[in-house]
């Protein structure tokens, strides 16, 4: 049922008729991705060859495969080296956690938006994601475990579904 409801609200016709559209669109964001690789957008193009789309807005079932031999993701090589991608139009951090699994979370602490790709430290331990900022402190499915004192409401960080068999995995946004 939510589905059909997704497919509605993104305007995408069903069977053979939606896989041409998902096509098209693909490679039209592709093309979008390959004419900001001399900037700063340089990451939207990774994987694009394998059908990874890319927009403007968060865009609900986009995938993103990657390989921890490549960049921008080399320092996911490490336990609790960190990678910072977009999928479907959403910033990504990504956290290698464990010898066998690779963790994804919006890379924009709920508390006060600080990008964690830059300020979010892994706890092997204790299996938890701490934003530098002001000292949140999220679980390994985003559950806020600890929340600055100042009045502001507790709020989960958003997770992101991987799959992973190192050195190749992929981010479903
Ligand atoms: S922005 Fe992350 S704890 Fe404040």
């Amino acid at each position: 049922m939510a589905k059909a409801a997704d497919q509605h609200d993104l305007g995408v016709p069903s069977g053979d008729a939606r896989a041409d559209v998902g096509s098209d669109r693909r490679e039209f964001l592709c093309k979008i991705g390959a004419l900001a690789s001399a900037g700063a957008l340089a990451p939207l193009v990774v994987g694009c060859e394998s059908a990874e789309v890319f927009g403007p807005e968060p865009v609900a079932g986009v995938k993103l495969d990657f390989d921890i031999t490549k960049e921008p993701f080399k320092p996911l090589a490490d336990v609790g080296g960190k990678a910072k991608t977009i999928v479907g139009g959403t910033p990504i951090v990504m956290v290698r956690t464990t010898a066998t699994q690779v963790l994804a979370f919006k890379d924009e602490c709920p508390h006060k938006q600080c990008p964690l790709s830059a300020t979010g430290s892994w706890d092997t331990g204790k299996k938890q994601l701490s934003c530098g900022c002001h000292g949140a402190v999220f679980d390994a499915t985003g559950k806020a475990v600890s929340w600055p004192k100042d009045g502001t409401t507790q709020t989960n960080l958003k997770a992101f579904k991987v799959t992973f068999a190192s050195p190749t995995g992929t981010v479903q946004a």
